[in-house]
């Protein structure tokens, strides 16, 4: 009897359904997080709720939100991790040198504005693949939110018309641009319809990844990039495929950290910094949070994770990723151990350390049954390359900046490469993106995930640090000002949002530059002892649920 009484204990314990029956969602916009909500309330899973938040969001989140782009999602269900990487592919005629001139140097913009930005977009193939293997619900279902935001509209919101102005002013005058041609209707409180991208959109839920990558769109693609000069081809659309991979995963403290594996840098990145601070627990003893000191350690190892990056790090199908040696706590304990407390290691001498041979979306999602979802995808920078398929009404990515168009030269991000990360056909290019999970025992505790190019990995740690580390709440964890510093360039430290005078003075006298910039819009969601929290950052338009069934 009494081993019976235990058993029964024990099964109310370990079950993965949340005593109280709670899902919670982390949003980039008001209208994926009805949806989502929405989806999650008629019996989907997150991964459901995943797949119809992607779809919205490429109406109604249009400088991030995407079908002309690629991403990450990593899933966590039935207590099983996957990884689906639907990152973009360089097209077959992509080359080495593509973006240099007849000196050898880069050509300003190519790789970042117009037609021969864009990778093959890989989103509608990875929503697919998510869908056959966990999706509780019928495809045309996840679609019927986005066709409706398409075809009747939604009203702008003041952030979306604000950062339209913004990008209008890069676009501008910039040759091969249809930008304002559909887009400059994007006024704060107006409605917004996208009839092109509704039949888009319906042909993707009647016909699945056929709808996209084949017949009509992909003839569309085709046509825009013959009158564009651009490179992808049918064959390109019609060989693209996601892949599922193993996740990156490593002990931290008693939990197990889950996250990207390459072609992203992020997850590996996110675990060397997690390891390293933990191992210069005595330098960390009893430093406040963004105080100089801090945030001067805080440098200090992130330079080391930047310079492996540079070098280690591109598409595994193409070279051999030591990602469990970049890891390796020995190794991490060697590169900690070259922290200088005191003083700012020159960037110059801080080599790869093994000894050898704006603009992103993201969102979090933990359903009723404990499975969770981080997603991250992208078009790169803000409203990608600013064009537009004509007929089929979506923006292409600009992602082949991601790849280093020459060795050393920093991207649109500042961060440099070389042969790991160099162009080729078929290639995916190198990404920072860094969905993440954090599990205790079998439970998720964490799901989290940020927009920011190379800043991403460490608004992922220190968002980690200051939950877990700092106890803060969910919501302060997000909100709080970051820092960022990524080898080069040299010595600057970035912040967002303001620092106090006396931080910035005294990290001034050490020798750094200060200069406060963009950083992402994390997305949240935690278990807490007393059930979900969810937390959307201050600095985005997003927006958290919790939703309990009663
Ligand atoms: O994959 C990457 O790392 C970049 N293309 C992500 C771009 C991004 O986060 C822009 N965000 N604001």
């Amino acid at each position: 009897m009494k081993l019976f009484i235990s058993s029964i204990i024990f099964f109310i314990l370990a079950s993965p359904i949340n005593a109280k029956q709670q899902a919670a969602v982390a949003m980039p916009d008001r209208f994926s997080a009805e949806i989502a909500e929405q989806v999650l309330k008629e019996g989907g899973n997150a991964v459901d709720a995943a797949i119809a938040t992607a779809f919205s969001l490429a109406v109604t989140l249009p400088e991030a939100g995407n079908i002309g782009g690629g991403g990450f999602m990593l899933i966590y269900k039935d207590k099983k991790a996957q990884f689906l990487d639907y990152r973009e592919v360089a097209p077959l005629t992509a080359h080495r040198d593509m973006y240099l001139d007849k000196n050898g140097e880069v050509i300003e913009n190519l790789s970042l504005i117009g037609v021969k930005s864009s990778g093959v977009p890989g989103t509608v193939a990875g929503m697919w693949q998510a869908h056959k293997k966990y999706a509780n619900l019928s495809w045309k279902k996840l679609l019927a939110p986005a066709i409706e935001l398409a075809s009747q509209g939604f009203i702008v919101p003041k952030h979306l018309a604000d950062e339209k102005e913004r990008v209008s002013k890069i676009f501008a005058g910039k040759k091969g641009i249809n930008f304002e041609k559909y887009f400059s209707q994007l006024k704060t409180g107006a409605l917004f319809k996208q009839p092109e991208l509704a039949e888009t959109l319906r042909r993707i839920a009647e016909h699945g990844p056929d709808g996209f990558y084949r017949g009509k769109t992909a003839q569309l693609i085709v046509e825009q990039m013959k009158k564009s000069g651009g490179l992808i081809s049918k064959q390109d659309l019609d060989e693209y495929r996601a892949v599922w991979r193993e996740p990156v995963s490593s002990d931290w403290k008693h939990y197990q950290i889950i996250s990207s594996p390459p072609p992203s840098s992020g997850g590996t990145a996110v675990v060397q910094l997690l390891k390293m601070k933990q191992l210069l627990e005595k330098q960390f003893s009893g430093v406040p949070h963004n105080s100089p000191q801090y945030i001067h350690l805080l440098a200090e190892i992130e330079k080391r994770v930047y310079a492996d990056r540079a070098k280690y790090m591109g598409d595994p199908g193409f070279l051999e990723v030591p990602v469990s040696k970049m890891v390796d706590s020995d190794y991490l304990k060697r590169r900690a151990d070259e922290v200088n407390p005191d003083r700012i290691s020159i960037s110059e001498k801080v080599k790869p350390g093994l000894k050898e041979s704006t603009q992103t979306t993201h969102y979090s999602i933990i359903d009723q049954w404990g499975n969770a979802v981080s997603n991250t995808y992208t078009i790169n920078l803000s409203f990608g390359s600013g064009l537009v398929v004509e007929g089929a009404g979506f923006l292409l990515n600009n992602e082949m900046d991601d790849f280093s168009a020459k060795p050393g030269v920093p991207n649109a991000f500042g961060v440099v490469g070389g042969k790991a990360n160099e162009i080729a056909p078929r290639k995916r290019m190198l990404s920072s993106m860094s969905p993440t999970i954090l599990l205790e025992g079998e439970r998720v505790k964490v799901v989290v995930g940020s927009p920011g190019g190379s800043t991403i990995i460490t608004s992922v740690f220190q968002t980690l640090v200051n939950l877990i580390d700092f106890k803060m709440s969910p919501q302060n964890s997000v909100d709080v000002s970051r820092v960022h510093h990524q080898l080069l360039p040299e010595n600057v430290i970035y912040f967002n949002p303001e620092l106090p005078t006396k931080t910035t003075q005294k990290l001034q006298d050490m020798g750094y530059q200060l200069e406060e910039n963009y950083l992402g819009d994390v997305q949240l969601v935690v278990r807490q002892k007393n059930g979900l929290s969810a937390a959307a950052d201050a600095r985005g338009r997003g927006e958290s649920r919790v939703i309990n069934w009663d």
